[in-house]
Protein backbone atom coordinates (compact mmCIF):
# COMPACT_ATOMS: atom_id res chain seq x y z
CA UNK A 1 0.00 0.00 0.00
CA UNK A 2 1.34 3.67 -0.70
CA UNK A 3 0.90 5.41 2.34
CA UNK A 4 -2.35 3.51 3.54
CA UNK A 5 -4.18 4.45 0.52
CA UNK A 6 -6.44 1.57 -0.39
CA UNK A 7 -5.70 0.02 -3.90
CA UNK A 8 -7.78 -2.75 -6.12
CA UNK A 9 -7.24 -6.52 -5.46
CA UNK A 10 -6.24 -6.55 -9.39
CA UNK A 11 -5.97 -4.13 -12.92
CA UNK A 12 -9.41 -6.08 -13.88
CA UNK A 13 -11.36 -5.20 -10.59
CA UNK A 14 -10.58 -1.24 -11.35
CA UNK A 15 -11.41 -1.75 -15.02
CA UNK A 16 -14.55 -3.64 -14.14
CA UNK A 17 -15.35 -0.66 -11.76
CA UNK A 18 -14.53 2.23 -14.10
CA UNK A 19 -16.55 0.11 -16.33
CA UNK A 20 -19.48 -0.12 -14.12
CA UNK A 21 -19.80 3.64 -13.91
CA UNK A 22 -19.81 3.74 -17.59
CA UNK A 23 -22.27 1.78 -18.03
CA UNK A 24 -25.43 3.17 -16.54
CA UNK A 25 -28.78 4.38 -17.90
CA UNK A 26 -27.58 6.24 -20.48
CA UNK A 27 -26.14 3.18 -22.28
CA UNK A 28 -29.71 1.67 -22.14
CA UNK A 29 -32.27 4.51 -22.58
CA UNK A 30 -30.06 7.45 -24.41
CA UNK A 31 -27.81 6.12 -26.71
CA UNK A 32 -30.28 4.06 -28.71
CA UNK A 33 -32.28 6.95 -29.17
CA UNK A 34 -29.42 9.44 -29.79
CA UNK A 35 -28.33 6.47 -32.96
CA UNK A 36 -31.72 6.83 -33.80
CA UNK A 37 -32.24 10.38 -34.22
CA UNK A 38 -28.82 11.47 -35.70
CA UNK A 39 -28.79 9.52 -38.86
CA UNK A 40 -28.72 5.79 -37.91
CA UNK A 41 -25.49 4.04 -39.22
CA UNK A 42 -24.62 6.72 -40.29
CA UNK A 43 -24.09 8.27 -36.67
CA UNK A 44 -21.68 5.88 -36.39
CA UNK A 45 -18.76 8.29 -38.26
CA UNK A 46 -19.07 11.07 -35.54
CA UNK A 47 -19.73 8.27 -32.51
CA UNK A 48 -16.12 6.67 -33.52
CA UNK A 49 -14.35 10.34 -34.45
CA UNK A 50 -15.01 11.18 -30.78
CA UNK A 51 -14.49 7.97 -29.07
CA UNK A 52 -10.67 8.67 -30.93
CA UNK A 53 -10.55 12.64 -30.10
CA UNK A 54 -12.48 12.65 -26.72
CA UNK A 55 -13.53 9.96 -25.03
CA UNK A 56 -10.33 7.89 -24.79
CA UNK A 57 -7.68 11.02 -24.52
CA UNK A 58 -9.98 12.25 -21.80
CA UNK A 59 -10.47 9.02 -19.92
CA UNK A 60 -6.31 8.83 -20.56
CA UNK A 61 -5.92 12.18 -18.86
CA UNK A 62 -8.05 11.37 -15.94
CA UNK A 63 -6.72 8.03 -15.59
CA UNK A 64 -3.22 9.95 -15.67
CA UNK A 65 -3.97 12.59 -13.43
CA UNK A 66 -5.22 10.17 -10.58
CA UNK A 67 -2.27 8.33 -10.80
CA UNK A 68 0.37 10.25 -10.93
CA UNK A 69 -0.79 12.50 -8.17
CA UNK A 70 -2.31 9.67 -5.86
CA UNK A 71 -5.63 11.71 -5.01
CA UNK A 72 -9.37 12.11 -5.27
CA UNK A 73 -10.48 14.56 -8.10
CA UNK A 74 -9.76 17.66 -6.03
CA UNK A 75 -6.48 16.36 -4.47
CA UNK A 76 -5.21 15.32 -7.98
CA UNK A 77 -6.09 18.52 -9.10
CA UNK A 78 -4.75 20.31 -6.24
CA UNK A 79 -0.94 18.87 -6.75
CA UNK A 80 -1.12 19.68 -10.22
CA UNK A 81 -1.97 23.26 -9.30
CA UNK A 82 -3.00 24.67 -5.99
CA UNK A 83 -4.88 27.45 -7.63
CA UNK A 84 -7.19 25.43 -9.11
CA UNK A 85 -8.51 23.02 -6.10
CA UNK A 86 -11.91 24.21 -6.35
CA UNK A 87 -12.67 22.29 -9.67
CA UNK A 88 -11.88 19.31 -8.09
CA UNK A 89 -14.97 20.30 -5.63
CA UNK A 90 -17.24 21.29 -8.28
CA UNK A 91 -17.92 17.84 -9.51
CA UNK A 92 -18.16 16.28 -6.18
CA UNK A 93 -20.50 18.55 -5.11
CA UNK A 94 -22.63 18.51 -8.06
CA UNK A 95 -22.44 14.69 -7.49
CA UNK A 96 -24.61 14.63 -4.40
CA UNK A 97 -27.58 16.32 -7.01
CA UNK A 98 -26.94 13.37 -9.34
CA UNK A 99 -27.53 10.78 -6.41
CA UNK A 100 -30.30 11.91 -5.47
CA UNK A 101 -31.88 11.46 -8.58
CA UNK A 102 -30.09 8.58 -9.41
CA UNK A 103 -31.34 6.89 -6.32
CA UNK A 104 -34.94 7.85 -7.54
CA UNK A 105 -34.62 6.12 -10.78
CA UNK A 106 -33.69 3.03 -9.07
CA UNK A 107 -36.07 3.14 -7.22
CA UNK A 108 -38.59 3.18 -9.48
CA UNK A 109 -37.17 0.40 -11.26
CA UNK A 110 -36.73 -1.96 -8.16
CA UNK A 111 -40.50 -1.06 -8.09
CA UNK A 112 -41.41 -1.93 -11.71
CA UNK A 113 -39.22 -5.12 -11.08
CA UNK A 114 -41.50 -6.22 -8.40
CA UNK A 115 -44.77 -4.97 -10.83
CA UNK A 116 -43.54 -6.77 -13.77
CA UNK A 117 -44.37 -10.50 -12.58
CA UNK A 118 -48.18 -9.95 -12.80
CA UNK A 119 -47.92 -6.47 -14.98
CA UNK A 120 -48.90 -4.69 -12.24
CA UNK A 121 -48.80 -1.63 -14.21
CA UNK A 122 -51.84 -2.30 -16.15
CA UNK A 123 -53.53 -1.80 -19.55
CA UNK A 124 -52.90 2.30 -19.54
CA UNK A 125 -49.23 2.72 -18.90
CA UNK A 126 -49.09 6.13 -19.02
CA UNK A 127 -51.44 7.09 -16.58
CA UNK A 128 -50.60 4.58 -14.31
CA UNK A 129 -46.81 6.02 -14.09
CA UNK A 130 -47.57 9.67 -13.79
CA UNK A 131 -50.58 9.24 -11.98
CA UNK A 132 -51.28 5.96 -9.86
CA UNK A 133 -47.56 5.54 -8.93
CA UNK A 134 -45.37 8.71 -8.86
CA UNK A 135 -49.10 11.38 -8.26
CA UNK A 136 -47.27 13.84 -10.38
CA UNK A 137 -48.26 17.37 -9.48
CA UNK A 138 -49.28 20.03 -12.19
CA UNK A 139 -45.74 22.15 -11.28
CA UNK A 140 -42.41 21.43 -9.85
CA UNK A 141 -43.09 23.88 -7.05
CA UNK A 142 -46.17 22.12 -6.17
CA UNK A 143 -44.86 19.04 -4.19
CA UNK A 144 -47.94 17.03 -3.04
CA UNK A 145 -47.59 13.89 -0.97
CA UNK A 146 -45.03 11.65 -0.19
CA UNK A 147 -44.74 8.49 -2.08
CA UNK A 148 -44.06 6.12 0.18
CA UNK A 149 -42.82 3.26 -2.01
CA UNK A 150 -40.95 5.34 -3.77
CA UNK A 151 -39.17 6.93 -0.17
CA UNK A 152 -38.57 3.10 1.02
CA UNK A 153 -36.51 2.45 -2.39
CA UNK A 154 -34.42 5.57 -2.39
CA UNK A 155 -33.71 4.53 0.86
CA UNK A 156 -32.86 1.02 0.12
CA UNK A 157 -30.58 2.01 -2.52
CA UNK A 158 -28.79 4.53 -0.09
CA UNK A 159 -28.27 1.29 1.98
CA UNK A 160 -27.31 -0.81 -0.47
CA UNK A 161 -24.67 2.13 -1.34
CA UNK A 162 -23.71 2.80 2.12
CA UNK A 163 -22.39 -1.07 2.50
CA UNK A 164 -20.09 -1.23 -0.64
CA UNK A 165 -19.01 1.76 0.14
CA UNK A 166 -18.30 1.25 3.68
CA UNK A 167 -16.59 -2.05 2.64
CA UNK A 168 -13.80 -0.28 0.92
CA UNK A 169 -12.72 0.03 -2.38
CA UNK A 170 -11.34 -3.50 -2.51
CA UNK A 171 -13.56 -5.38 -0.36
CA UNK A 172 -16.75 -3.41 -1.70
CA UNK A 173 -16.64 -1.97 -5.21
CA UNK A 174 -14.32 -4.04 -6.75
CA UNK A 175 -16.64 -7.73 -5.77
CA UNK A 176 -19.67 -5.65 -6.17
CA UNK A 177 -18.92 -5.10 -9.93
CA UNK A 178 -17.06 -8.23 -10.23
CA UNK A 179 -20.66 -9.84 -9.20
CA UNK A 180 -23.15 -7.25 -11.20
CA UNK A 181 -21.28 -6.36 -14.45
CA UNK A 182 -21.29 -10.06 -15.89
CA UNK A 183 -24.48 -10.79 -14.51
CA UNK A 184 -25.65 -7.45 -16.33
CA UNK A 185 -24.04 -8.55 -19.85
CA UNK A 186 -25.25 -12.03 -19.24
CA UNK A 187 -29.19 -10.80 -18.71
CA UNK A 188 -28.56 -7.72 -21.60
CA UNK A 189 -27.57 -10.32 -23.98
CA UNK A 190 -31.09 -12.63 -23.09
CA UNK A 191 -32.82 -9.52 -24.12
CA UNK A 192 -31.11 -8.69 -26.96
CA UNK A 193 -30.89 -12.40 -28.34
CA UNK A 194 -35.26 -12.17 -27.72
CA UNK A 195 -35.46 -8.90 -28.91
CA UNK A 196 -34.47 -9.84 -32.21
CA UNK A 197 -36.19 -12.84 -32.38
CA UNK A 198 -39.25 -11.32 -31.76
CA UNK A 199 -41.79 -10.41 -34.72
CA UNK A 200 -40.95 -7.46 -36.59
CA UNK A 201 -37.59 -7.32 -35.22
CA UNK A 202 -36.06 -6.23 -38.04
CA UNK A 203 -38.27 -3.44 -39.01
CA UNK A 204 -36.48 -1.70 -35.77
CA UNK A 205 -33.10 -3.05 -36.65
CA UNK A 206 -33.49 -1.19 -39.94
CA UNK A 207 -34.83 2.36 -38.52
CA UNK A 208 -31.54 2.12 -35.74
CA UNK A 209 -28.90 1.52 -38.47
CA UNK A 210 -30.03 2.53 -41.71
CA UNK A 211 -27.67 4.88 -42.72
CA UNK A 212 -29.02 8.22 -43.58
CA UNK A 213 -25.19 9.82 -44.43
CA UNK A 214 -26.70 13.66 -45.45
CA UNK A 215 -27.28 14.21 -41.66
CA UNK A 216 -22.97 14.40 -41.12
CA UNK A 217 -23.17 17.93 -42.34
CA UNK A 218 -25.22 19.02 -39.62
CA UNK A 219 -23.27 20.08 -36.82
CA UNK A 220 -25.65 18.82 -34.26
CA UNK A 221 -25.15 15.77 -34.79
CA UNK A 222 -21.39 15.87 -33.83
CA UNK A 223 -22.48 17.70 -31.07
CA UNK A 224 -24.64 15.07 -29.99
CA UNK A 225 -22.23 12.61 -30.78
CA UNK A 226 -19.33 14.38 -28.08
CA UNK A 227 -22.10 14.70 -25.67
CA UNK A 228 -23.02 11.14 -25.90
CA UNK A 229 -19.04 9.89 -25.24
CA UNK A 230 -18.80 12.64 -22.81
CA UNK A 231 -21.79 11.46 -20.56
CA UNK A 232 -21.16 7.64 -21.41
CA UNK A 233 -17.89 7.20 -20.26
CA UNK A 234 -19.03 9.37 -16.71
CA UNK A 235 -15.83 11.89 -17.67
CA UNK A 236 -15.82 15.27 -15.80
CA UNK A 237 -17.20 14.08 -12.97
CA UNK A 238 -14.44 13.34 -10.69
CA UNK A 239 -14.78 9.48 -10.91
CA UNK A 240 -12.22 7.97 -13.05
CA UNK A 241 -9.56 9.91 -11.15
CA UNK A 242 -10.81 8.82 -7.95
CA UNK A 243 -10.61 5.36 -8.77
CA UNK A 244 -7.43 5.35 -10.93
CA UNK A 245 -5.89 6.94 -7.61
CA UNK A 246 -6.68 3.04 -6.17
CA UNK A 247 -3.60 1.43 -8.69
CA UNK A 248 -0.51 0.23 -8.00
CA UNK A 249 2.41 2.40 -9.44
CA UNK A 250 2.62 -0.15 -12.48
CA UNK A 251 -0.24 -0.39 -14.03
CA UNK A 252 -0.72 -0.07 -17.96
CA UNK A 253 -3.15 3.13 -18.42
CA UNK A 254 -3.55 3.73 -22.02
CA UNK A 255 -4.52 -0.14 -22.82
CA UNK A 256 -7.31 0.45 -19.86
CA UNK A 257 -8.63 3.60 -20.97
CA UNK A 258 -8.71 1.78 -24.55
CA UNK A 259 -9.99 -0.94 -22.91
CA UNK A 260 -13.03 0.88 -21.12
CA UNK A 261 -14.03 2.97 -23.60
CA UNK A 262 -14.19 -0.35 -26.12
CA UNK A 263 -16.09 -2.49 -23.18
CA UNK A 264 -18.82 0.83 -22.54
CA UNK A 265 -19.48 0.91 -26.43
CA UNK A 266 -19.39 -2.68 -26.80
CA UNK A 267 -22.39 -2.76 -24.06
CA UNK A 268 -24.36 0.66 -25.67
CA UNK A 269 -24.45 -1.40 -29.06
CA UNK A 270 -25.99 -4.24 -27.22
CA UNK A 271 -28.73 -2.31 -25.14
CA UNK A 272 -29.34 -0.36 -28.76
CA UNK A 273 -29.81 -3.80 -30.78
CA UNK A 274 -32.01 -5.29 -27.90
CA UNK A 275 -34.00 -2.05 -27.65
CA UNK A 276 -34.77 -1.28 -31.32
CA UNK A 277 -35.61 -4.72 -32.18
CA UNK A 278 -38.29 -4.61 -29.03
CA UNK A 279 -39.28 -1.44 -30.28
CA UNK A 280 -40.25 -2.36 -34.14
CA UNK A 281 -41.79 -5.46 -32.42
CA UNK A 282 -44.19 -3.23 -30.66
CA UNK A 283 -45.02 -1.10 -34.04
CA UNK A 284 -45.57 -4.11 -36.02
CA UNK A 285 -47.96 -5.38 -32.95
CA UNK A 286 -49.58 -1.99 -33.26
CA UNK A 287 -49.49 -1.75 -36.78
CA UNK A 288 -48.17 1.27 -36.82
CA UNK A 289 -44.52 2.62 -37.96
CA UNK A 290 -41.63 2.45 -35.35
CA UNK A 291 -41.20 6.48 -35.17
CA UNK A 292 -44.38 6.60 -33.51
CA UNK A 293 -43.06 3.98 -30.58
CA UNK A 294 -39.78 5.44 -30.26
CA UNK A 295 -38.66 7.11 -27.41
CA UNK A 296 -35.83 7.43 -25.17
CA UNK A 297 -35.06 7.96 -21.02
CA UNK A 298 -37.84 7.98 -18.52
CA UNK A 299 -40.67 7.14 -21.56
CA UNK A 300 -39.13 4.53 -22.98
CA UNK A 301 -38.18 2.56 -19.43
CA UNK A 302 -41.75 3.61 -17.38
CA UNK A 303 -44.42 3.93 -19.97
CA UNK A 304 -43.22 2.20 -23.21
CA UNK A 305 -41.65 -0.73 -22.32
CA UNK A 306 -43.82 -1.97 -19.75
CA UNK A 307 -46.66 -1.60 -22.90
CA UNK A 308 -44.93 -3.97 -24.52
CA UNK A 309 -44.30 -6.31 -21.89
CA UNK A 310 -47.80 -6.15 -21.19
CA UNK A 311 -48.31 -7.29 -25.08
CA UNK A 312 -45.96 -10.16 -24.99
CA UNK A 313 -47.53 -12.70 -23.11
CA UNK A 314 -45.41 -15.36 -20.71
CA UNK A 315 -42.22 -13.53 -22.32
CA UNK A 316 -43.66 -10.16 -21.45
CA UNK A 317 -42.82 -10.99 -17.66
CA UNK A 318 -39.91 -12.50 -17.91
CA UNK A 319 -38.42 -10.02 -20.32
CA UNK A 320 -39.59 -7.05 -18.15
CA UNK A 321 -38.17 -8.20 -14.97
CA UNK A 322 -34.88 -8.65 -17.16
CA UNK A 323 -35.29 -5.26 -18.20
CA UNK A 324 -36.14 -3.50 -15.18
CA UNK A 325 -32.95 -5.63 -13.38
CA UNK A 326 -30.63 -4.56 -15.67
CA UNK A 327 -31.78 -0.55 -14.51
CA UNK A 328 -31.04 -1.19 -11.42
CA UNK A 329 -27.99 -3.65 -11.75
CA UNK A 330 -26.52 -0.60 -14.29
CA UNK A 331 -27.45 1.80 -12.06
CA UNK A 332 -26.12 0.69 -9.15
CA UNK A 333 -22.46 0.55 -9.88
CA UNK A 334 -22.44 4.15 -11.02
CA UNK A 335 -23.95 5.55 -8.22
CA UNK A 336 -21.51 3.43 -6.55
CA UNK A 337 -19.12 5.24 -8.19
CA UNK A 338 -20.41 8.60 -7.46
CA UNK A 339 -20.57 7.86 -3.45
CA UNK A 340 -16.95 6.45 -3.57
CA UNK A 341 -15.77 9.96 -5.38
CA UNK A 342 -17.40 11.95 -2.99
CA UNK A 343 -15.89 9.50 0.38
CA UNK A 344 -12.46 9.56 -1.53
CA UNK A 345 -12.46 13.68 -1.58
CA UNK A 346 -13.70 14.00 2.08
CA UNK A 347 -11.15 11.43 3.50
CA UNK A 348 -8.30 13.24 1.41
CA UNK A 349 -9.26 16.62 2.94
CA UNK A 350 -10.41 15.34 6.56
CA UNK A 351 -8.34 12.79 7.26
CA UNK A 352 -11.52 11.34 8.59
CA UNK A 353 -11.75 7.15 9.04
CA UNK A 354 -13.37 5.85 5.57
CA UNK A 355 -16.43 4.18 7.24
CA UNK A 356 -17.78 7.46 9.37
CA UNK A 357 -17.40 9.51 6.18
CA UNK A 358 -19.29 7.09 4.56
CA UNK A 359 -22.03 6.52 7.08
CA UNK A 360 -22.61 10.44 7.57
CA UNK A 361 -22.91 10.80 3.86
CA UNK A 362 -25.33 8.62 3.26
CA UNK A 363 -27.55 9.77 5.85
CA UNK A 364 -27.01 13.11 4.37
CA UNK A 365 -27.69 11.94 0.86
CA UNK A 366 -30.90 10.14 1.61
CA UNK A 367 -32.62 12.79 3.42
CA UNK A 368 -31.82 15.31 0.61
CA UNK A 369 -33.12 12.29 -2.14
CA UNK A 370 -36.56 11.99 -0.18
CA UNK A 371 -37.27 15.25 -1.41
CA UNK A 372 -37.94 13.79 -4.61
CA UNK A 373 -40.17 10.93 -3.58
CA UNK A 374 -42.88 13.61 -3.75
CA UNK A 375 -45.06 14.05 -6.23
CA UNK A 376 -42.64 16.85 -8.20
CA UNK A 377 -39.88 14.51 -7.98
CA UNK A 378 -39.96 13.59 -11.92
CA UNK A 379 -39.88 17.63 -12.87
CA UNK A 380 -36.73 17.82 -10.58
CA UNK A 381 -35.26 15.22 -12.28
CA UNK A 382 -35.67 16.44 -15.39
CA UNK A 383 -34.33 19.87 -14.86
CA UNK A 384 -31.39 18.85 -12.82
CA UNK A 385 -30.16 16.39 -15.26
CA UNK A 386 -30.56 18.72 -18.00
CA UNK A 387 -28.66 21.27 -16.30
CA UNK A 388 -25.89 19.12 -15.04
CA UNK A 389 -25.50 17.36 -18.29
CA UNK A 390 -25.65 20.35 -20.20
CA UNK A 391 -23.67 22.43 -17.88
CA UNK A 392 -21.72 20.62 -15.31
CA UNK A 393 -20.25 17.97 -16.95
CA UNK A 394 -19.17 20.41 -19.82
CA UNK A 395 -17.97 23.00 -17.75
CA UNK A 396 -15.77 20.73 -15.44
CA UNK A 397 -14.03 19.05 -18.73
CA UNK A 398 -13.13 22.11 -20.54
CA UNK A 399 -11.80 23.76 -17.31
CA UNK A 400 -9.84 19.97 -16.69
CA UNK A 401 -8.86 20.28 -20.36
CA UNK A 402 -7.81 24.06 -20.31
CA UNK A 403 -5.87 23.13 -17.31
CA UNK A 404 -3.95 20.51 -18.42
CA UNK A 405 -3.47 21.82 -21.97
CA UNK A 406 -2.47 24.57 -20.96
CA UNK A 407 -1.19 25.66 -17.67
CA UNK A 408 -0.01 22.30 -15.98
CA UNK A 409 0.83 20.82 -19.86
CA UNK A 410 0.10 17.92 -21.15
CA UNK A 411 3.45 16.27 -21.25
CA UNK A 412 3.26 16.15 -17.80
CA UNK A 413 0.91 13.57 -18.13
CA UNK A 414 1.78 12.22 -21.15
CA UNK A 415 5.24 11.32 -20.19
CA UNK A 416 3.88 9.48 -16.66
CA UNK A 417 1.20 7.20 -18.50
CA UNK A 418 4.05 6.78 -21.37
CA UNK A 419 6.68 5.58 -18.70
CA UNK A 420 4.11 2.72 -17.33
CA UNK A 421 2.12 1.87 -20.59
CA UNK A 422 2.86 -0.89 -23.03
CA UNK A 423 1.89 1.68 -26.33
CA UNK A 424 2.80 5.15 -26.21
CA UNK A 425 0.90 7.97 -27.19
CA UNK A 426 2.28 10.74 -29.25
CA UNK A 427 1.74 14.11 -28.85
CA UNK A 428 -1.17 14.05 -30.97
CA UNK A 429 -2.73 13.78 -27.51
CA UNK A 430 -1.61 17.02 -26.57
CA UNK A 431 -3.29 18.93 -29.51
CA UNK A 432 -6.28 17.17 -28.83
CA UNK A 433 -6.28 18.36 -25.05
CA UNK A 434 -4.72 21.56 -25.76
CA UNK A 435 -7.41 22.66 -28.81
CA UNK A 436 -10.04 19.47 -30.28
CA UNK A 437 -11.58 18.72 -26.90
CA UNK A 438 -11.68 22.95 -25.39
CA UNK A 439 -13.08 23.45 -28.81
CA UNK A 440 -16.00 20.90 -28.65
CA UNK A 441 -17.33 21.71 -25.35
CA UNK A 442 -16.98 25.11 -26.03
CA UNK A 443 -19.40 24.59 -28.76
CA UNK A 444 -21.65 22.26 -26.96
CA UNK A 445 -21.64 24.87 -23.94
CA UNK A 446 -22.56 27.98 -26.43
CA UNK A 447 -25.40 25.95 -28.20
CA UNK A 448 -27.25 25.08 -24.77
CA UNK A 449 -26.77 28.64 -23.61
CA UNK A 450 -28.63 29.93 -26.72
CA UNK A 451 -31.34 27.68 -26.49
CA UNK A 452 -32.36 28.09 -22.87
CA UNK A 453 -31.89 31.80 -23.51
CA UNK A 454 -34.36 31.37 -25.97
CA UNK A 455 -36.74 30.04 -24.23
CA UNK A 456 -36.18 27.92 -20.18
CA UNK A 457 -35.35 24.29 -20.92
CA UNK A 458 -38.46 21.82 -21.15
CA UNK A 459 -40.85 24.59 -21.28
CA UNK A 460 -40.46 25.08 -17.68
CA UNK A 461 -41.75 28.77 -16.14
CA UNK A 462 -38.16 30.73 -15.48
CA UNK A 463 -38.39 30.07 -12.01
CA UNK A 464 -38.38 26.54 -11.91
CA UNK A 465 -34.78 26.50 -14.48
CA UNK A 466 -33.76 28.57 -12.03
CA UNK A 467 -34.72 27.64 -8.84
CA UNK A 468 -33.34 23.62 -9.82
CA UNK A 469 -31.31 24.63 -12.52
CA UNK A 470 -29.06 27.47 -12.16
CA UNK A 471 -28.92 27.57 -8.84
CA UNK A 472 -27.27 24.06 -8.56
CA UNK A 473 -24.77 25.18 -11.31
CA UNK A 474 -23.94 28.10 -8.64
CA UNK A 475 -24.57 26.17 -5.60
CA UNK A 476 -21.85 23.58 -6.71
CA UNK A 477 -19.42 26.50 -7.74
CA UNK A 478 -20.02 28.08 -4.65
CA UNK A 479 -19.29 25.81 -2.23
CA UNK A 480 -16.31 24.14 -4.37
CA UNK A 481 -14.84 27.61 -3.96
CA UNK A 482 -15.39 27.73 -0.20
CA UNK A 483 -14.15 24.22 0.23
CA UNK A 484 -11.05 24.62 -1.55
CA UNK A 485 -9.71 27.70 0.90
CA UNK A 486 -9.95 25.15 3.96
CA UNK A 487 -6.57 23.62 4.68
CA UNK A 488 -5.69 19.94 4.01
CA UNK A 489 -6.02 18.69 7.78
CA UNK A 490 -5.23 14.76 6.11
CA UNK A 491 -1.03 14.53 6.95
CA UNK A 492 -0.86 12.38 4.02
CA UNK A 493 -2.91 14.76 1.51
CA UNK A 494 -0.23 17.60 2.70
CA UNK A 495 3.06 15.84 1.20
CA UNK A 496 3.50 16.52 -2.40
CA UNK A 497 3.08 13.22 -3.35
CA UNK A 498 3.43 12.66 -7.07
CA UNK A 499 4.19 8.86 -8.55
CA UNK A 500 3.48 7.16 -4.85
CA UNK A 501 6.92 9.08 -3.54
CA UNK A 502 7.19 12.08 -1.97
CA UNK A 503 8.81 15.13 -3.83
CA UNK A 504 10.47 17.83 -2.69
N1 LIG B 1 -22.07 7.09 -17.61
C1 LIG B 1 -23.39 7.04 -17.09
C2 LIG B 1 -24.32 6.34 -18.06
O1 LIG B 1 -23.96 5.99 -19.15
C3 LIG B 1 -23.97 8.37 -16.80
C4 LIG B 1 -23.09 9.25 -16.03
C5 LIG B 1 -22.50 10.37 -16.46
C6 LIG B 1 -22.69 9.04 -14.72
N2 LIG B 1 -21.74 10.90 -15.46
C7 LIG B 1 -21.84 10.10 -14.41
C8 LIG B 1 -22.94 8.05 -13.80
C9 LIG B 1 -21.23 10.15 -13.19
C10 LIG B 1 -22.34 8.11 -12.59
C11 LIG B 1 -21.48 9.13 -12.30
O2 LIG B 1 -25.47 6.18 -17.76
Amino acid sequence: MDNGREQWGSKLGFILAAVGSAVGLGNIWRFPYVVYENGGGAFLVPYFVAIFTAGIPILILEYGMGHKFRGSTPLSIARANKKWEWLGWWPVVTAFFILSYYSMILSWAMKYFTLSFNKGWGSNTDAFFHNDFLQLTSSPFEFGNFIWPVLLGILLIWGIGWFICYKGVKGGIEKLNKILLPTLIGIIVIIAIRGVTLEGATLGLNKLFTPDWSRLTDPKVWISAYGQVFYSLSLAMGIMMTYSSYLPRKTDINNSAFMTAFANCGFEFLCAIGVFAILGFMATSQGVGVDEVVSSGVGLAFVVFPEVFSAMGAWGSILGALFFISLVFAGLTSLVSLVEAITASIIDKTGWERKKVVSGLCIVGATISSVFATGAGLYLLDIIDNFVNCYAIVGVGLLEAILIGWIVKPDIIRNHVNKISYFRIGKWWDFIVKFVTPTMLIIMLVQSLISELKSPYGGYPLAATLVYGWAIIGFGVIVALLISRKPWENKSSDKNEEDGEVVI
